[in-house]
């Protein structure tokens, strides 16, 4: 769920009440709203400094209830380490940091003078701490049915904030230049919370209504369900979901932000696995219930393209996501069955717990056939293999494109949402021949990220520039942030928003 705390831009003199929150550069160096508060409290900020020994470093604060005679409750003075030095990203994880500093502080609203020592900041950064505080603020907590303790750190304590409000120099550049960060907040939203939802509420048809929903933005959407998939062919998505009660779906969405004019489109394509049991090839006990998360390549592609329409952009995008659920049943398809994709090659099916491939093979090439789109990219929660390698903190990206990959590792480095390049090569991509079809879905013990991607590199057309994202380890069951602490991480979508903004949308 959203964060529920209203949040607004005031003038830096404008009266503050609640926790008032001021910042210092190190040294300790107050910054001017700092300094004024602490004439106001005749000098008790800087003794509580000098006391505490505060030096105005990053993640240190000092924490005070305001004396008699001052308007508010509390007086936070937080540092920043050196802002000279800042990045848009470090801005965006300072509001989220001070956010997580508000948490427990039992009041309805707080103040943050967002400024620099020397009093100065762009509009765009204090926007970027704004989005901070949002996406930090964010929680998942529609089945818990208790009402938040009104004492203690509780869970769902910090819902007594109802509104944050931020002072700045120019508070009305700021609140533009939120407009567009504010889309990407929801649309980061939409993707955590398609995320975390358990897989009984959220399977495909469930899936495809929320995606529909984004019709009322204008974007347009149209869902195929599994008579038309089966007439365009797609048998291989159709295999993996042949054994769930639930139907498969396909949806697409298109956003034509650029107009005619605009031209071929960037294609967005999501994997969509409701639910990966791994099929007749069953996955163990331990841990499968994480794969309710198995959707978030989907789930990026949704909050991207709410993203989109909801800051205008001004870009021909189409997201396309394959929906599905894994599951074993006396219909399922099994180890050795060989199908036929949309493209016409077949696959011999070794293990069914490899079907996300299997989804987006269709998925890519029905994204080639029907749009030619310039650039096409998609995310999968698509091997256990990637986090072997990278962890949590990369994604890994494949890419037969030099120029998109180094526009997505940019972006990447831009946004925080980190990739590392993997390779593709021949060699790799032998690993995956079959003795009775075109290909297997598996390749063996070694490199299974590679291999993984070298099958989908065999639904991609010569021409195309793709780039595939595989997002296992960074989309979900997430590692705490500055600016997240849900365990869907909405991973992809300021990715993906930012490549879109820096390189696809006409100015
Ligand atoms: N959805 C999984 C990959 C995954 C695993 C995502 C753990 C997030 C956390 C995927 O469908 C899968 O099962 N991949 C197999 C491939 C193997 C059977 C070749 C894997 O990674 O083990
Ligand atoms: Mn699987
Ligand atoms: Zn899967």
């Amino acid at each position: 769920m959203s964060d529920q705390t209203d949040l607004s831009f005031a003038a830096k003199n404008a009266p503050a009440e609640g926790v008032v929150v001021v910042l210092a550069e190190e040294g300790p160096k107050l910054t001017p709203s700092a300094q004024d508060l602490d004439k106001k409290a005749k000098g008790l900020l800087a003794r509580a400094a000098g006391i505490t020994g505060f030096k105005g470093k990053k993640d240190s604060s000092v924490d005070l209830l305001a004396p008699q005679g001052l308007k508010f409750a509390r007086l936070v003075l937080a540092g920043t380490g050196k802002t000279s030095a800042y990045s848009a990203e470090d801005w965006l994880n300072l509001g989220g940091s001070l956010r997580g500093l508000l948490t427990g502080k039992e009041s309805p609203s707080a103040h943050i003078f967002v400024e620099t020592a020397d009093g100065k900041i762009v509009p765009a950064d204090v926007a970027r701490f704004a989005l901070g505080t949002v996406l930090r603020g964010y929680k998942f907590q529609k089945y818990k049915t208790k009402k938040p303790k009104k004492d203690g750190a509780g869970d769902a304590n910090d819902r007594t904030l109802k509104k944050i409000v931020i002072h700045c120099s120019d508070p009305k550049a700021a609140a533009r230049a939120f407009a567009a960060d504010q889309a990407i907040a929801a649309g980061v939203t939409l993707a955590r919370d398609l995320v975390n939802e358990p897989a009984n509420v959220l399977g495909p048809a469930e899936f495809a209504a929320r995606a529909k929903a984004l019709t009322k933005l204008g974007v347009q959407v149209e869902v195929l369900g599994e008579q038309a998939l089966k007439k365009l062919g797609m048998n291989a998505l159709l295999a993996v979901g042949q054994g769930s009660d639930r139907p498969s779906y396909v949806v697409v969405m298109q956003w034509k932000g650029a107009g005619a004019k605009g031209g071929d489109p960037i294609a967005i394509v999501g994997k969509g696995v409701t639910f990966d049991t791994g099929g007749i090839s069953l996955k163990p006990a331990a841990g499968m219930e994480d794969m309710k998360g198995d959707m978030a390549g989907a789930a990026c592609v949704v909050g991207l393209m709410q993203a989109l329409a909801q800051r205008k952009a001004k870009v021909n995008a189409v997201g396309i996501i394959g929906l599905v659920e894994n599951m074993p049943s006396g219909r399922a398809q099994r180890p050795g069955d060989v199908v036929k994709a949309m493209s016409g090659q077949t696959i011999e099916v070794l293990n069914t717990d490899a079907e996300g491939r299997m989804v987006l093979a269709d998925c890519l090439w029905y994204a080639q056939t029907r749009f030619k789109p310039k650039v096409l990219i998609n995310l999968a929660t698509l091997t256990g293999a990637v986090m072997v390698a990278l962890g949590k903190e990369h994604a890994g990206i494949f890419s037969n494109n030099e120029e998109l990959a180094a526009r997505l590792m940019a972006a990447g480095l831009a946004t925080g949402e980190k990739l590392w390049r993997l390779p593709l090569g021949p060699k790799y991509d032998k690993m995956i021949d079959s003795k009775v079809a075109d290909m297997k879905n598996t390749g063996g013990k070694w490199g299974g990220s590679i291999s993984a991607a070298q099958f989908l590199q065999r639904f991609i057309k010569d021409g195309t520039a793709w780039s595939h994202l595989d997002i296992a380890g960074t989309a979900m069951s997430s590692v705490d942030s500055e600016i997240n602490r849900s365990w869907g991480s909405g991973f992809g979508v300021r990715l993906i928003d930012r490549l879109i903004g820096d390189h696809y949308e006409k100015r």
